[in-house]
């Protein structure tokens, strides 16, 4: 029996709960040559602001033990570009397209998904919560703020809104539940964690921010636990990412209640790992004789089984 990947998510079906995770695959369409896009459940973009953005200046990766840091610094093309020329080409690719958004104020972010919802080709909106606002403070930190921005994105949007949130808060599943109240459609769990490298030879940070955002394998642990918390307080589906590199890694964030993974720093590593990450969920289903993948979202979280 070949076990049925296939999934709706935020009223949208997917062939198999495995997305690429914003910033980690370009915009998308230019991996062709390394990878069959089509076998992907959904390419997420690089996060596409208002107007463009260099980043920040170099060095702006490290490795760490069984993980890495980086500060990119949203470098992207613009919303205007973005829907010239990558848009277009993501939808010729006819895989699934995520358009993650971000903005310093709750108008850049309206105006960004304005114009991408003047154009066909996004079948949602991920909104990347974790940048600064214009006070230099991450804007899902913010609940009122937080809130305002996806209410009104919720007023322009086309597709459905997902939230991307950051882990770095007391209580993950209040800020999921409030992305949900504010008429998010999913939440993404979670983001990177900040933290520092010093490199002891030259005495001074490795990065040139100084901070840097920790994804890789030494998060998953923490991002698994933001999605078991979440699932227990909110009706809306899961996105779970965070140090995901196999199949197994995928299953335990659906046991904890992701609906579907997205997977960042595996990709860089190999963007071939999406395909053995979506082989390996096959796999582990077919081993236990489970017939379709819906079957074990959320199975390892007794909480909310029992309400
Ligand atoms: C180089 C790099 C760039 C990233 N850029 C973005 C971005 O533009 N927008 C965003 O929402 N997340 C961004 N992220 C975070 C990833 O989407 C993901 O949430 C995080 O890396 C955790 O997943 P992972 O451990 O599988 O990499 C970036 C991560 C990396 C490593």
């Amino acid at each position: 029996m070949t076990p049925d990947l296939g999934i709706e998510f935020a009223g949208i079906k997917f062939k198999n709960p495995v997305f690429t995770a914003s910033g980690t695959f370009g915009y998308g369409y230019e991996l062709a040559d390394l990878i069959s896009l089509e076998k992907l459940g959904a390419i997420v973009t690089k996060t596409i602001t208002l107007e463009p953005r260099l980043g920040n200046v170099q060095p702006r990766i490290v490795e760490v033990a069984s993980g890495m840091l980086n500060t990119i610094g949203l470098q992207n093309i613009g919303v205007k570009a973005f829907v010239e020329e990558p848009l277009d080409n993501l939808r010729k690719t006819g895989v699934p397209v995520i358009v993650s958004v971000a903005g310093a104020a709750v108008n850049e972010y309206v105006e960004t998904v304005k114009t991408l919802s003047a154009r066909s080709g996004a079948s949602a909106i991920e909104l990347n919560l974790s940048c600064p606002n214009l006070k230099k403070k991450i804007v899902c930190h913010d609940l009122p703020l937080m809130q305002d921005v996806v209410k009104s994105v919720k007023k322009v949007a086309k597709v459905p809104v997902i939230a991307k949130l950051s882990p770095l808060v007391a209580d993950i599943s209040e800020f999921a539940l409030a992305a949900q109240n504010a008429g998010a459609d999913g939440v993404t769990l979670a983001n990177t964690y900040p933290a520092v490298a010093i490199d002891v030879k030259t005495f001074k940070p490795k990065l040139s921010t100084v901070k840097g955002g920790m994804s890789g394998t030494c998060v998953k642990p923490m991002s698994v636990r933001c999605v078991y918390d979440a699932y227990q307080n909110i009706k809306i589906p899961i996105i779970g990412c965070g140090g995901i590199m196999t199949g197994e890694d995928a299953v335990e964030f659906m046991l904890a209640g992701a609906s579907v993974v997205s997977v960042g720093s595996a990709s860089l590593l190999s963007p071939e790992n999406l395909i053995k990450i979506i082989d390996g969920i096959e796999e582990i289903l077919k081993e236990k004789n489970i017939k379709s993948v819906r079957d074990i979202i959320g199975v390892a979280n007794a909480a909310r089984k029992a309400c």
